[in-house]
Formats: structure tokens, sequence, C-alpha cells
């Protein structure tokens, strides 16, 4: 059978950068693997008065982080940190207090940005975030694609060879790091 693993952007825009690297991933997965977009952006503002309570978007989305083999992380860099929404999903899928589905899942982050750095900040605010819940993070290869702008052709879609061989290089890490610590 084979395993699932969730994507999250921290993007919410049409036809964004971290889109395009996530539909390279999910028609490029490795032999048993499907990767699947989870949604984010209809989720409502954290708010630690609905622990008890059964909010319909926490719950929905609670239980999809639940049931994946793994998670992938593919964010852009908001102010040298991570996209305000991909915190709230962070924070929501993390409680109640002793309730963090993200814990013992695989992960691995990618960031990117028009940018030099690649959104090397958010990377690394992003890991210290799945440190605390218990995401076993692949540590490498590191992924952070600069000048994203330049490796797309004119529909948005990734057409930099030497950045699909990464990623595709990427990827085998990280199911080989699935099976490892699955
Ligand atoms: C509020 C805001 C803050 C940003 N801050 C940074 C930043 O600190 N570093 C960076 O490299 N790019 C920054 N950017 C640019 C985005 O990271 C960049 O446009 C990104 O590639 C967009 O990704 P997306 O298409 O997936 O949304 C910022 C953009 C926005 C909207």
């Amino acid at each position: 059978m084979s395993k699932t693993i969730g994507i999250i952007t921290g993007s919410l825009r049409k036809n964004s950068f971290s889109g395009s690297i996530a539909d390279y991933v999910k028609n490029h997965a490795p032999e048993g693997y499907v990767f699947k977009m989870i949604d984010i952006g209809s989720l409502p503002l954290y708010n630690q008065d609905y622990d008890g309570e059964d909010i319909k978007e926490y719950t929905t989305f609670r239980n999809e982080v639940k049931a994946l083999d793994g998670v992938l992380f593919i964010t852009p860099e908001h102010n040298r940190s991570i996209p305000a929404a991909l915190k709230n999903a962070l924070d929501i899928a993390s409680r109640p207090y002793g309730a963090n589905v993200w814990n013992g899942k695989p992960g691995a982050v990618i960031s990117q940005s028009p940018g030099g750095i690649g959104g090397f900040g958010a990377n690394h605010h992003l890991r210290q975030v799945l440190a605390f819940l218990n995401v076993l993070t692949l540590a490498q290869p590191e992924a952070y694609i600069g000048a994203y702008h330049t490796l797309i052709d004119e529909n948005g879609a990734l057409s930099s060879e030497a950045t699909q061989q990464f990623l595709n290089g990427f990827l085998s890490a990280f199911t080989a790091w699935i099976e490892k610590v699955s």
C-alpha cells in the first residue's frame, strides 16, 4: 500500500511559487508514495478558548494531519519568518494540550524566494517549531530555492532542469528518511 504524504504550503496566493513546487512534487512522487495538498487557507485563527469545542475546520484539519504518513512543508518567507497562515495551522494541530497530531510524523521543509537566500530565515524558524512539535524533520539535504521566478515557464511550472534534479534527489532522501523512521 502506498504512503500518503501531505503537502502544506505557507502561501495562500493563487498561482504561488510554493504551489508550483507542490505541483512538481505531486507529479514526480517516488514509487509507493502519494503526495496530496492539505488546505490551510480556510482555518479560522487559532483561539485557545475553542480547545474544548468541535470547530468543524479545526477537527477536519486535525483528522487530515493525523491520517498522514508524513508531511512536506513548502513555504515562502514573510519578513524573515514563516507566513502567519502556516503558524496558525501548526498551532491548531498542536492542540488541545496533549493531542498534538504532528507528534512523531516524518517531515521535510522546502523554502523558496525570489531573493538569493531562498527563504533561509523561514526555513529555520519552521524547523524550530517542528522540533518542538516532535516532527522528525529531514536534516539533509536542506532546500533553499532562490530566484524562483527565474526557474519557471510562462505558465508558472517549474522548468529549470537543475532544480528538477535537485527536487528529485530531495524526494528520494525524504522517502528514505520516512522508511527509516516510520
Ligand atoms: C508580507 C511579505 C513579506 C515578505 N518577506 C520576505 C522576506 O523576508 N524574505 C524574502 O526572501 N521574501 C519575502 N517576501 C517575498 C515572498 O517570500 C516571495 O514573493 C515568495 O516567493 C512568494 O511565494 P508564494 O508565491 O508561494 O506566495 C515577502 C512577501 C510578503 C507578501
